[in-house]
């Protein structure tokens, strides 16, 4: 009824990439294409490292994600490298001028074990000086308290390219020292419910998300706390940092 491969295209349809519109996205634009070459870990279907392409990115471009359906959708694109693994599994001594995680995909990293392993394997992958530009949402913000379907703003309505309409919510399932389980449901316009994703995503503040970074031999560039470059405040919704391979 509704498959595997509808829920990345409709992924593609909520969260379209666009430097133009998007303010993340505008924040990562010049990084990645001025780049020799970029690891995008979590790519999910591509839409970033395809966007880099068809502007005229020359260098080598890499998308690994553990999700094969999603990669599915991203190799539509053959001119870009297209890898199935988690973070943890990034490509040894490769070199990589640039390693990104946008979409919130560092959040996916929820035990100690998880952020250890991976941050050590994205250091591993880049060249001496490399750099890794990712963001986390800030926990003071308490976003997923607006992850709920009594919140008309989380309560999307929108119809795909054969006119097929849906509406799409979340609902948290529980708040655990700084995990939030919730789900995702895609349902018909009338609430008949086609499809349930639950995830769990960590909220790590900046104390604890810096320890991770030093003691994976990372060196802080540049954290923000806005896409505008702001400072890190206590207002700020994201914490944005570009972290140098020290
Ligand atoms: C919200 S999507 C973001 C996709 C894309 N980066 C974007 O900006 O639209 C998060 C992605 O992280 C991936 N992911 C989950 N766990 C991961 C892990 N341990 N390592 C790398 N990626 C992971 C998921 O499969 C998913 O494609």
């Amino acid at each position: 009824m509704f498959s595997d491969a509808d829920a990345a295209a409709l992924y593609d349809l909520l969260n379209p990439w666009d430097p133009d519109r998007h303010p993340e996205d505008h924040f990562y634009y010049p990084l990645v294409m001025g780049a020799a070459s970029v690891l995008d870990i979590g790519c999910g279907t591509g839409a970033m490292l395809h966007l880099a392409r068809a502007r005229g990115h020359r260098g080598r471009l890499v998308g690994l994600d553990p999700d094969r359906v999603a990669l599915e959708r991203a190799r539509r694109r053959a001119d870009v490298e297209w890898v199935e693994g988690t973070a943890a599994d990034a490509p040894k001594d490769a070199n990589f001028d640039l390693a990104t995680m946008t979409g919130h995909a560092f959040q996916f990293l929820v035990t100690d074990n998880d952020v250890r392993a991976s941050l050590v394997a994205i250091r591993a992958a880049l060249r001496p000086g490399g750099r890794f530009a990712f963001e986390t949402r800030h926990p003071q913000v308490k976003a997923w308290q607006e992850w709920r379907r009594s919140n008309p703003d989380d309560v999307v309505e929108l119809v795909d390219a054969t006119g097929r309409a849906f509406r799409v919510w979340h609902d948290v399932d529980s708040v655990l020292d700084d995990v939030v389980t919730f789900h995702g449901t895609t349902a018909e316009p009338d609430g008949t419910v086609l499809r349930v994703d639950s995830a769990s995503l960590r909220f790590l503040d900046v104390a604890t998300l810096n320890t991770f970074l030093a003691d994976a031999a990372f060196t802080i560039e540049a954290q923000y706390g806005d896409w505008d470059g702001g400072p890190i405040t206590a207002d700020s919704r994201e914490i944005i940092t570009i972290a140098r391979r020290s």
